[in-house]
């Protein structure tokens, strides 16, 4: 069993002054739903997430280490300067800040260096995507690297799991945004490896029914979310029905092991679209409650649930915690479903707007 502990670095073997590296990581969509936490980012159950392909975020990270003479203190301040899309973002830095004393202790060598880290999304900017997965993995990546240099020794094993360790310090979701299709996050028995600390590659079979999934991204409100998923994520103290939704994630993770392996679809969308909507009847039920879907949210539901009634394709959705729409279906049916949306979706779509993606690998070095 690891502990957090397991990520603090003994001394480092090697010197690096200066270079850059540049990362990209992926969004991920959640099947079972992460939804209330733990001090220290520990998942209050387990998830499971496709990786995503196009919906991604690219970081370069340029360090430079500090000489004697740089004024202040040179080792007891961060440094860095914050690029969007190339040009100064004073707003992102605070987060950016957060996130890098919440992992100084994990990188001792953070405050030896200066850092530009220039980053931006291939997905449009202000979507209703959340860039928080895949901005912070995309960053750990990097940081990682950097400690690579420092101790070549590094197993690749370890690189892995500390940058998914180092991701969820900075977003929960964003552990599962590392590597692999289908990651899971979370301690569950059944799924050996498994931890609160980092995602892991799902380890069981996985059918072919599952390969190349689909995932379009139907954008219905890009508007900013009235509450977040930090205040969300806090509402689940407290609440009258969490004990029993940390037990259902469980169950409905069980069941994902033997859906994956079977490949029986109309079981997978049981699972996927009850999480969808028990993640929402959480908020609902929330004291205060808020709700995040909008009324385009449930034509389009309704919508899918016509469709697959009528003609027995596998087409279900799933929701982050947002009004967007998520529609997962098989790659065979591709065409069809994408006829479909055109059809019968875009109209609910914000001008239109929907993004094609399908599961993908997970982060990669440029
Ligand atoms: O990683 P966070 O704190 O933004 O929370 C994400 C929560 C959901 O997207 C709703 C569910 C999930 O497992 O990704």
């Amino acid at each position: 069993m690891f502990t957090a502990a397991d990520f603090i670095p003994e001394t480092y073997t090697s010197t690096i002054e200066k270079g850059n590296f540049e990362w990209s990581a992926p969004s991920n969509i959640a099947l079972v739903k992460y939804w209330g936490k733990k001090e220290n980012q520990i998942p209050a159950n387990p998830s499971v997430s496709f990786t995503l392909n196009n919906c991604k975020t690219v970081t370069k990270l340029t360090f430079e280490k500090k000489s004697i003479s740089t004024p202040h203190n040179v080792t007891t301040e961060f440094s860095f300067d914050l690029l969007f899309e190339g040009k100064p973002k004073e707003d992102f830095k605070p987060k950016i800040k957060k996130f890098l004393e919440r992992i100084e202790v994990y990188l001792p060598f953070l405050k030896d260096y200066h850092f530009t880290i220039d980053t931006q999304n291939t997905f449009p900017h202000s979507s209703g995507i959340a860039s928080s997965a895949s901005g912070m993995a995309a960053l750990a990546m990097n940081f990682m690297n950097l400690e690579k240099k420092l101790n070549p020794e590094m197993t690749e094993d370890y690189f892995y799991q500390k940058a998914s360790f180092l991701a969820r310090l900075g977003s929960g979701s964003a552990c599962r945004s590392v590597k692999g299709n289908v990651v899971v996050w979370g301690t569950q028995a059944n799924i050996k490896g498994s931890s609160d600390l980092f995602g892991v590659e799902f380890p069981h079979t996985i059918h072919e029914n599952f390969k190349n999934y689909q995932d379009t991204i139907l954008l219905v409100d890009k508007g900013e979310k009235q509450v977040s998923s930090t205040v969300g994520h806090d509402l689940m103290h407290n609440h009258p029905y969490a004990e029993r939704r940390f037990a259902q994630a469980h169950e409905n993770l069980d069941q994902l092991i033997a859906i994956f392996e079977s490949g029986n679809l109309e079981e997978f969308i049981k699972v996927v679209e009850s999480e969808a909507l028990t993640l929402h009847a959480m908020m609902m039920t929330s004291m205060p409650y808020f709700i995040l879907m909008k009324p385009n949210t449930l034509q389009i539901i309704n919508a899918i649930w016509k469709y697959r009634a009528e003609t027995n394709i596998p087409v279900c959705f799933t929701l982050d915690a947002g009004a967007n729409v998520h529609v997962l279906y098989p790659e065979n049916v591709k065409e069809k479903v994408l006829q479909f949306i055109k059809n019968e979706l875009v109209g609910f779509c914000q001008n239109g707007q929907y993004i094609c993606d399908e599961i993908g690998e997970g982060a990669i070095a440029l």
